[in-house]
Formats: structure tokens, sequence, C-alpha cells
């Protein structure tokens, strides 16, 4: 199969259209059969579900060409499991996790023209997500919905790719207790923009929330889970019931312990005791693993002893086993690659 044109080594984290995408519609209490489409448009009322209540939720996984010329997928059972319970917690009807799967091999499939080839450091980025369709007007849930996946590829999420980032303490929260920064949907996103945005306009690369009723543990960024390593080699990373759980942080969590040998803590992270951290990193499938060289709060600078110039020495062995497993080269355990073609 021919690939498309790209320059795939200098792609960014944006949006460029392929060819198909995957639909299927909820009504009458039922999902219909689901269809591959080339319309990347949606017709919907104006008085939407996702438009007046913001009743949306999403996933974010990617698809790898492994050195042996094949397409996978990465563990998207978890990410079809994650959907259902973002899916519950805003009331919407439950996109069967059989179905999630291979509507994403089917969207995969499809646009194989579009996924970039091994080596090129490009990946196609795979969003599926589902919203409310219908006009509600009092506050409930709609009663039909759509679910769709489309692709696209891309490069690093962050520019400069694996340089260290400098990220500041928000003023802002994310999340609040019992409320809904534990699943994936669009609200939790349209609150943070102003944070990012203001971030960027000071000069940092991201923010990092701390927990909202205490101001003293640390949550994690508005796209990405944090991991620390302590100066003796273990790998710490916050356990709080409103992060997202990341499915990266969940493998990162498991290479840590199985294939390095390295001590994992999932715990409670003061954010007074990241001072006495010797590595910082952002963990999600659009960061991978992005090293964290600076965090700034209010003028206070915390600087990780791994510097801004790479990535720390455990950081990058995480880096390297996680992604050597993704794209095939270190033997992945089993269920977590789906081969695609
Ligand atoms: N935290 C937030 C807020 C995210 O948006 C993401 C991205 O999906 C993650 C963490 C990382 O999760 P995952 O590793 O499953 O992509
Ligand atoms: C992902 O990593 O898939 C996400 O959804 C994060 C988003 C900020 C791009």
């Amino acid at each position: 199969m021919e690939k498309k044109n790209i320059d795939w080594s200098n792609l960014g984290f944006g949006y460029i259209k392929t060819d198909y995408r995957y639909v299927s519609n909820y009504k009458d209490g039922s999902w219909d059969e689901g269809t591959l489409t080339t319309d990347d448009t949606v017709t919907i009322s104006e008085c939407a579900g996702v438009l007046q209540y913001a009743q949306t939720v999403f996933e974010g996984m990617k698809a790898y060409t492994t050195e042996d010329g094949h397409i996978v997928t990465f563990r998207p059972d978890l990410n079809a499991e994650r959907m259902v319970n973002s899916a519950k917690r805003l009331e919407m009807p439950v996109f069967p996790e059989d179905r999630f799967v291979q509507a994403v091999v089917d969207t995969v499939k499809a646009n194989a023209a579009f996924v970039p080839p091994y080596g090129s450091g490009a990946t196609l980025y795979i969003r599926p997500y589902m919203f409310g369709s219908n006009p509600v007007i009092g506050v409930k849930p709609a009663d039909e919905y759509q679910f769709r996946v489309f692709a696209t590829p891309v490069g690093p999420y962050f520019k400069g790719g694996v340089k260290p980032l400098t990220i500041r303490v928000s003023d802002f929260d994310r999340a609040a207790p019992h409320g809904t920064g534990h699943i994936k949907a669009g609200l939790n996103y349209a609150m943070s923009l102003h944070a990012i945005v203001d971030a960027h306009n000071q000069g940092f690369d991201e923010n990092m929330y701390l927990d909202a009723a205490t101001r003293t543990k640390v949550e994690e960024t508005g796209g990405a889970n944090f991991l620390f390593v302590t100066k003796d080699n273990t790998v710490v990373t916050p356990k709080s019931n409103s992060i997202l759980p990341s499915i990266t942080r969940r493998s990162l969590i498991y290479v840590a312990e199985h294939y390095l040998g390295l001590k994992v803590e999932e715990r409670e992270v003061l954010f007074e005791e990241v001072k006495d951290f010797a590595e910082c990193g952002l963990c999600g499938t659009a960061a991978v693993i992005s090293p964290v060289g600076k965090i700034v709060d209010h003028g206070n600078e915390i600087c990780f002893p791994a510097g801004m110039e790479k990535m720390g020495p455990i950081t990058q062995k995480l880096y390297d086993t996680l992604t050597g497993i993704q794209m095939g080269r270190i033997e992945a355990p089993e269920g977590w690659l789906k081969v695609i073609e």
C-alpha cells in the first residue's frame, strides 16, 4: 500500500484530514450497526446536548508501524473500558467495548496510507468520541448520541520534541474532589483552556495542577500524568481520584517493575517533596514521556538535576522501553499490542 506524500518527520501535533472515519448513531435505546464514511462533517441540531451542556467524552490513542512493518495499536481495550466509565459518569449510553476496538481497527485499516512509516518519529493519533446529538434545553441527558472515530498523523505533542519542559504551578484548579477529573470529558479540557493560554503567554509549556481541596498535593497537567524519579531510582507517580487514569502511566509502572527492575510507588505526592526528586516527566498518549526540567511555583524555581538539555537517565530508559514495545523492537507483554495488518 502506498503511503501519502507527507513530510512525516516534520509533523507537529495537529489535525490533518484523513480519508475515512467511523460513525455510529444511538437512537431509541440502541446503537446502529455503524459505518465508515468519507464525510468529515457533523450535522446536528442547534440545541444538541453537546452544544448546550457539553455532553461529550473522548479517547486518545495511537497506531504505530512496527520494525517488521505491521500496523499496531497499543492496549485499545483499556481505552474502550475508560470510555465506558466516562460515558456512565455523564449519563451517556455505553458504546460496547468490543465494538469500540473494532471501530478503531476499521478506521486505522481504512487510513493505512496515513500511518507514518517506522522510524519517522510520527504516529497515527486516533480520536474516538461520543456526544449528545438531539435537542435538550432543560438540563438533562440527550436521548440520541453519535459515536465517531477519526485519525490524524501526528508528531511530538510538545514543540522541540524531547527537550525538557518548563511548567508552572497553576493558580487554577483542574478537577474538584468527587468531580469529573477521572474521566475523559470535553468539559475538563474546556475549563483548562484559559490556564494553558495564560501559561503559554507567561512562557511556560504546561500547568501543574494541585489538588483543589488542599493545594498541597500534585495532581496532573492538562493532558498528561506526572512521573517522578527519586535520587535512588524509585519511580513515584501521584495517586488521586481526580486525575485521569493514564494508560501510559499504568503501562510505565509495569515496564519499570518488570522490564527495568525498578521500585515503583503509586501514592499521594506532596508538592513539598517535588524539590527532592531527581527526574520528572509527563506521560500520556500524546506526550509519550516528555521530560520536565524546571517547575516554577510563583517565582520559586525547582530545577531537576537531570537538567534542561536532555531526559534524565531513568526517564530515558522508560521512554526507550515503552516506545520499543510499541514499535515492536522489544517483546510486549501478552495482549498489549493489537495487530491491525
Ligand atoms: N491526563 C490527562 C488529563 C489526559 O488528557 C491524558 C491523555 O489522554 C492523560 C492524562 C494520559 O492518559 P493516556 O496515557 O491514557 O493517554
Ligand atoms: C492524549 O494524550 O491522547 C490526550 O488526549 C491528551 C490531549 C491533551 C491531546
